[in-house]
């Protein structure tokens, strides 16, 4: 699939000062000579720091990494992962569509992020603050169907928990990534009370991640 960089881009781009002395601190993890390794952790900093990838942000990278544009510019449209638009400033949900997320009802969810957030996936609401696509599989297949936003997964989704995920950033609550029926990772949806305990683990990144 061709991907091409969005035709509106900002100004210019920087690190904030935290981003950029993390990048600087990447720098040394790389052999002389060899920083343009670091391709890949910055432009998806500069995506976590921006929400997307811009053009200014691909020059920068490549500034700051010594490397040709071009080359930057490759990796940024290679991978899937980098956003070359504008996504939501509050959610980007990215909805998993492959079979076994299919079999469990993505395409619910599909239309409910057609209803609520535009019927066109890659395409901001009318307000700015979401925008969804359609993903090949994220590696959650055991808990389908699962949405991704930023790095967090949301499993075990159903038509209500997904309307609920919705409303949660609208009203700019946090959701609590994990599954929606109570599962602390894979083991059957019978079993949760077994691993109760293991819930309240603070292991459980993903879960306790928000809770401060
Ligand atoms: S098919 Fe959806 S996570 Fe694998």
């Amino acid at each position: 699939m061709l991907r091409r960089l969005s035709k509106e881009q900002p100004e210019n781009f920087k690190f904030t000062k935290v981003n950029l002395n993390w990048a600087k601190a990447q720098l040394k993890k790389y052999p002389k000579g060899r920083q343009a390794s670091a391709v890949i952790p910055l432009l998806w900093r500069a995506q976590e720091q921006e929400g997307w990838v811009s053009k200014p942000a691909i020059e920068f990278v490549a500034n700051f990494l010594d490397m040709p544009e071009v080359r930057v510019l490759e990796v940024a449209t290679f991978y899937f992962m980098f956003h070359l638009a504008p996504v939501g400033s509050k959610a980007h949900f990215q909805v998993c569509g492959t079979t076994p997320c299919m079999l469990r009802g993505s395409e619910d969810l599909i239309n409910i992020c057609k209803s609520r957030v535009n019927e066109r996936q890659k395409s901001l609401s009318s307000d700015g603050f979401m925008s969804w696509e359609e993903v090949e599989c994220l590696g959650g297949c055991a808990n389908a169907p699962v949405v991704q936003i930023g790095s967090d997964y949301f499993e075990d989704l159903d038509k209500d928990s997904f309307e609920k995920l919705i409303n949660d950033i609208e009203k700019n609550n946090t959701p609590i990534p994990g599954s929606r029926k109570g599962r602390f990772s894979s083991e059957p949806a019978d079993m949760t009370k077994k691993y109760s305990r293991k819930k309240l683990s603070f292991e459980n990144a993903s879960i306790e991640r928000f809770r401060g």
